[in-house]
């Protein structure tokens, strides 16, 4: 039974590998192109772009051809749930978007699926650093490139005091108008670090902190898209996840359980 669950899990992380890396394939032709039509969501701030809804497209339609069983939720289309199944597939076909779209080369597509709502695989891809993250539950998360069999274990950082430690964090789209909008928390945690870094790309900055080039990440109103398959890498990398806030969608702070437990100090002293 737990082999067969395991093989099923490899197979589900394989697909989903060819997925990520035919977004990447998608994401870089149109990358620094003046064909990348971009427009506006909830706000100026929040832009998509005809990749994004392309990459969600694509993936949409290969994972019903593969899994036509499995619900999706994806960050263009929404739900598309088939009530029968306990898998779901939580896709951002492009995280970033504002970087994208601008030309700077961190975004990524993310890729988590579930299993009565708890991630068991998850896949990131960078395509312009080519680099591949990838975990299953119980497994372990590791770093790749397309193609190539070599791959990294990951683990997360082994320092202990904030001074020394790069932490990243980003701010929500609704940063002119909501109260909590971490421009006073990063103001506060940014004299007590060694540095801060906003990549732009919350699956990426948890790749980082899986990876320990970040050593921890914290953010206030994410979707469960921006995360699904990032926590799962920073777990399996032997990180924590803790809430950070209510009512302001998924807020978490990530990274080891000891720069967690100084970084939560701190933010839920703001
Ligand atoms: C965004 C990025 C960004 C984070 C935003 C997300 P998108 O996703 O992950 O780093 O700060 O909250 O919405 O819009 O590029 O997919
Ligand atoms: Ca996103
Ligand atoms: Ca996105």
């Amino acid at each position: 039974m737990k082999e067969q669950l395991e093989e099923m899990l490899t197979e589900m992380k394989d697909a989903a590998v060819q997925m990520a890396l035919h977004c990447g394939k998608l994401q870089l032709a149109a990358f620094r192109s003046n064909n990348i039509g971009i427009d506006t969501k909830s706000n100026v701030y929040d832009v998509v772009t005809k990749v994004d809804k392309a990459c969600e497209d694509y993936l949409l339609a290969e994972i019903s051809r593969l899994y036509p069983t499995h619900s999706v939720i994806g960050e263009e289309t929404g739900q598309h749930l088939h009530a029968e199944s306990e898998w779901a597939w939580v896709v951002d076909p492009l995280d970033g978007t504002n970087s994208y779209s601008q030309g700077l080369p961190v975004f990524c597509v993310s890729i988590g699926i579930t299993y009565r709502g708890e991630c068991m695989v998850g896949v990131v891809y960078a395509p312009y650093l080519d680099e591949l993250y990838t975990a299953i539950k119980g497994q372990g998360a590791w770093l790749g490139k397309a193609g190539s069999e070599r791959i990294n274990s990951l683990h997360v950082s082994a320092k202990t005091a904030l001074k020394e430690c790069v932490v990243a964090s980003g701010f929500p789209y609704d940063k002119a108008t909501h109260p909590v909008n971490n421009i006073r928390e990063a103001s506060i945690v940014i004299p007590q670090v060694r540095g801060f870094r906003r990549m732009g790309s919350a699956a990426y900055d948890l790749c980082c902190t899986a990876m320990g080039t970040i050593d921890a990440y914290w953010e206030y109103n994410l979707n469960l898209w921006d995360v699904c398959a990032g926590q799962l890498i920073v777990s399996e990398a032997g990180g924590i996840i803790v809430p950070l806030a209510e009512n302001r969608k998924i807020s978490i702070i990530a990274g080891p359980e000891k720069l967690v437990r100084l970084l939560q100090e701190t933010l839920t002293h703001c």
